[in-house]
């Protein structure tokens, strides 16, 4: 399946991503600027993303760990805000949109 991100100063960048693994490991991966400083535990929201085009909505819902995180988070936008560490690719996700958040 392909990830298509953008970054921080508005470049996309098409990636593939590995089933079973999570966004945010193929974005860091691939060079992207996130930081995931708690290496994917949902505990630092440094791997906020905004999910974009109807994409959001094809999501399974947030864990409560996931919304208390971004409840801590900067510039979060609801109906758009994902921890990438907390989106596991899979091939129904084919083409998945996100924008990297704001540091
Ligand atoms: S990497 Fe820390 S919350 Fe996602």
């Amino acid at each position: 399946m392909k990830i298509v991100a953008t970054d921080r100063v508005g470049k996309e960048h098409v990636v593939e991503g590995r089933d079973g693994w999570s966004v945010m490991e193929i974005l860091r991966d691939a060079g992207l600027p996130i930081a995931a400083e708690c290496g994917g535990a949902c505990a630092c929201a440094t791997c906020h993303v905004y999910v974009e085009d109807g994409w959001y909505e094809k999501l399974s819902p947030p864990s409560d760990a996931e919304v208390d995180m971004l409840d801590m988070a900067l510039a979060v936008e609801p109906g758009r805000s994902r921890l990438s560490c907390q989106i596991v690719c899979a091939d129904e996700l084919d083409g998945i949109k996100v924008t990297v958040a704001p540091e």
